[in-house]
């Protein structure tokens, strides 16, 4: 089968199609051909060597969100999933190939509406912004702050705060097309990545932190809570509590949410939600997956927004290659 390796880590030229072996589902685990696979930010960090701490070896195979149709089922794996339409989860790796082993347990039927382009789109990054609104204990009614909205995560943070009753939703983004992409979305004011003085937000979701980060603390109302679920523009400065403590008599909070605390029952019902909640699938463009190489300079760029999918030739959709 066809896969794409990370052959040396760092730029999008060091992966490679290569030739491998079908993986064998172990117990608990089922064999999907893919169709469609979903690239996303942690495919990038781990491909540029900044997850090297993990131990990732060369010939590491990128992916972890997956749709396609159940082939083998695993020891103790209820065998009437083979044959069926599913999204899954592979993890940090294996996604990127024609046939993918995953955990049963991730498993999400595909309802006939959804095309495997749009659930790689919706689900793992809807999860995301699902439970870290939740982690910010978003009620309706209030201001909320998107930053870094033109990502995965945050497309479906705008969407699921007007879902959700927001009193406003503000957007950073870096550009003006970008904004009124984003208000068709649901949000009522764009504001540039610096957040251009706004203030007055119950909840800020945060998928940017970076030096930047304290800064937005003083756009918090009282009892306001920042969550931050993403590091696109990498840490905070080690001091960045400074400002919570600036402002004691606000009663301030700051959080980091990963949807690694969330149990994989709780995902899984979350994600099967998403695909009926009739979300808009933002997908900015389906290359084929031995273009795994150009959708990651793609990405390096910053000119994506929403979702890069790869389709292998299991897909049944129409394969739109005008990037190549
Ligand atoms: N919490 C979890 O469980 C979880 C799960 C999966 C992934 N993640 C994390 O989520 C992040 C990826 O999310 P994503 O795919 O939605 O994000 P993304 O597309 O990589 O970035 C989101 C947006 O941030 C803006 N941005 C980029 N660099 C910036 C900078 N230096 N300063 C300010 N804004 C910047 C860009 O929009 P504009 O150009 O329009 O500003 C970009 O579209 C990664 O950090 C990943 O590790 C977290």
């Amino acid at each position: 089968m066809k896969a794409v390796a990370v052959q040396e880590f760092g730029g999008p030229g060091g992966l490679a199609v290569v030739d491998l072996p079908v993986p064998s589902p172990a117990g608990g685990q089922v064999l999907v051909t893919t169709e469609a696979i979903g690239v996303g930010g942690v495919d990038v960090l781990i491909r540029s060597g900044a997850l090297a701490a993990y131990g990732f070896q060369d010939g590491h195979v990128l992916g972890g969100e997956i749709a396609g149709t159940v082939a083998e089922v695993g020891e103790g794996v209820d065998p009437s999933w083979i044959g069926k339409r599913v999204w899954a989860f592979a993890g940090l790796g294996g996604g990127y190939a024609e046939m993918a082993v995953v955990p049963a347990a991730t498993l999400v039927p595909l309802p006939e509406a959804v095309s495997p382009v749009d659930a790689v789109t919706l689900g793992s990054s809807g999860m995301v912004a699902h439970f870290g609104l939740r982690h910010a204990r978003f009620a309706p009614g209030e201001s909320v702050l998107v930053r870094g909205a033109a990502g995965g995560i945050g497309i479906m943070a705008v969407q699921l705060a007007a879902r959700g009753g927001a009193g406003t939703i503000a957007v950073t983004t870096s550009s003006a097309e970008r904004g009124e992409r984003l208000r068709e979305l649901g949000a009522t004011h764009v504001l540039g990545r610096d957040g251009g003085g706004a203030g007055g937000f119950d909840v800020i979701l945060d998928v940017v932190a970076g030096p930047d980060l304290p800064s937005f603390f003083t756009r918090l109302n009282p009892n306001g809570r920042l969550v931050a679920v993403g590091v696109v523009a990498g840490e905070p400065p080690a001091d960045f509590g400074k400002e919570l403590f600036a402002a004691f008599r606000k009663s301030m909070s700051f959080a980091t949410f990963s949807a690694d605390t969330v149990s994989q029952a709780d995902r899984t019902a979350v994600t099967a939600d998403l695909f009926t909640s009739g979300l808009r699938a933002v997908v900015h463009e389906v290359l084929p997956l031995e273009q795994a190489a150009l959708a990651h300079r793609k990405l390096d760029t910053g000119e994506v927004f929403g979702r890069i999918v790869l389709t292998t030739r299991s897909f049944s959709g129409a394969r739109d290659t005008s990037g190549a």
